[in-house]
């Protein structure tokens, strides 16, 4: 142990050894339960196709800029967030910045881990054979009535999370799940393929793609840069740490892109395997499109159950899910675990043990946010959905503003095009200037508004 430490702390700030295991371990952090279930619900209730084309645009303009940037501020400070922002200023705004870019993680991944305790449930059932089951209309319903169940399967999928950190096998996990992407595409497109040639599937194939633009509100923009954040790791000081890991060959513009192209890729595979299918399986009852966090878990078992070898496919896909999901877990875990150590200078041990109870108490809650205290309604959501809110829409917007005031008011627009330019021919050096002094600082308040006032009830969410 003593010697795996030492050598970690060796190899602690160059630790990809080049682009490829760079991108790798970014897209590994990337795509997990944002993608594969987060994405397709969101899609679904906030109108099909004119919530792509928002998501498509904000991730190629936005997305872009912010990922970028937050990987040039981490690598050229070597620092994780709080510690890249007071290495600029020791002023009250530079450390508001940089913790709350810090906080979100630690108030994401005990809500993450929950959901990642719903896939070990299914995947549980599926490996004991009841795949007929989990088919059934109300499974989902009455397992998160459950608090034992939910419970227990949290507590897993958080004892995975925290085992990994804690024995620093982080690495390892990372391997396996690298392996396992490629399956989990091929695996993605068969079913997909499937959904969209069932009977009645082509009308859901529309409503994803083909934009309608009645359904457009500022409540779609507010939800489709909430999931941006969400599902490319920005806004949550993440990239600053991967970003600090990198050396100044790698290029910054190139990789970025490479992630985007990646993630929103596993997005609409899985929107594809899900939306279809709501309109083939539920008897065109449109009304399943609004079934929220649940979606993925009501339809999927439905298209496995007709595709017959519904007991592998269910295994295959729901192991894929357990490792998509897990390094994602595993780097928002870790995110807090390098918080606590940089500015307590607790031991890594210590600093798991609180990040650890954090997760189980605030887990905890949003497993009974949905049974026994499901009279606790937040701004009318569940304890779950409240934390989901609270950190997509509300924080992660902050984050991303404190981001860009740092770079215009601290660092200087030109330095960070700079520090891009080392190792990229980045030239779209004007509209990043306008991008980040102007366009996402102003976008940025609005949604910030828009959410806020959403949340209070004085626009429909
Ligand atoms: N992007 C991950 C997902 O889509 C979640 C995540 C966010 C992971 C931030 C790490 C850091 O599931």
């Amino acid at each position: 142990m003593a010697m795996e430490e030492k050598q970690q702390k060796k190899a602690a700030r160059s630790s990809f050894s080049g682009r490829f295991g760079y991108v790798m371990a970014v897209v590994g952090s990337a795509v997990g339960l944002g993608s594969i279930w987060r994405f397709p619900y969101l899609a679904a209730q906030y109108g099909g196709g004119i919530f792509l084309i928002v998501y498509l645009v904000l991730t190629v303009t936005f997305g872009h800029t912010l990922l970028m940037s937050e990987t040039a501020l981490g690598r050229m400070t070597q620092k994780s967030p709080v510690g890249a922002f007071e290495s600029f200023g020791k002023k009250l705004p530079f450390r508001l910045g940089g913790w709350i870019n810090a906080i979100v993680p630690m108030l994401i991944v005990p809500y993450y881990c929950v959901i990642g305790g719903w896939v070990i449930k299914y995947l549980f059932e599926y490996l004991v054979g009841n795949s007929t089951g989990v088919a059934v209309d109300g499974y989902y319903s009455s397992f998160v009535a459950s608090f034992t169940s939910v419970e227990v399967c949290f507590l897993l999928f958080a004892a995975m999370t925290i085992i990994a950190v804690y024995m620093g096998v982080s690495k390892g996990v990372e391997k396996v799940s690298t392996f396992m992407m490629p399956l989990l595409v091929v695996l993605g497109i068969v079913v997909s393929f499937y959904s969209v040639t069932r009977p009645g599937a082509w009308e859901g194939v529309k409503f994803f793609f083909i934009p309608n633009f009645s359904k457009f509100s500022i409540m779609t923009v507010v939800a489709a840069m909430g999931q941006m954040f969400y599902s490319l790791s920005i806004a949550m000081g993440v990239l600053y740490t991967y970003g600090s890991y990198i050396k100044k060959d790698v290029d910054v513009n190139k990789t970025s892109r490479q992630v985007e192209f990646f993630d929103t890729a596993i997005s609409l595979l899985s929107g594809l395997m899900i939306i279809p299918a709501v309109f083939a399986f539920s008897g065109g009852n449109a009304e399943m499109l609004q079934s929220g966090p649940a979606l993925m878990f009501i339809t999927l078992p439905k298209v496995f159950e007709s595709m017959g070898f519904e007991r592998i496919v269910g295994i295959v896909f729901f192991v894929m899910v357990v490792f998509a999901a897990l390094p994602s877990s595993i780097s928002l875990m870790e995110s807090g675990v390098s918080t606590f150590m940089d500015q307590t200078g607790w031991s890594r041990k210590k600093s798991c043990t609180a990040m650890g109870a954090i997760i189980l108490l605030l887990g905890t809650a949003c497993a009974l946010g949905q049974n026994l205290w499901s009279f606790i309604q937040p701004f009318g959501m569940s304890i779950l959905d409240f934390f989901d809110f609270l950190t997509s829409s509300i924080l992660m917007p902050i984050a991303a503003i404190a981001t860009c005031l740092l770079i215009v008011r601290a660092v200087g627009v030109r330095t960070v095009i700079k520090e891009i330019q080392q190792s990229s021919n980045f030239n779209s050096g004007k509209f990043y200037d306008f991008s980040v002094r102007f366009l996402a600082p102003v976008f940025l308040i609005v949604i910030l508004l828009s959410s806020i006032a959403g949340a209070l009830g004085w626009i429909n969410i």
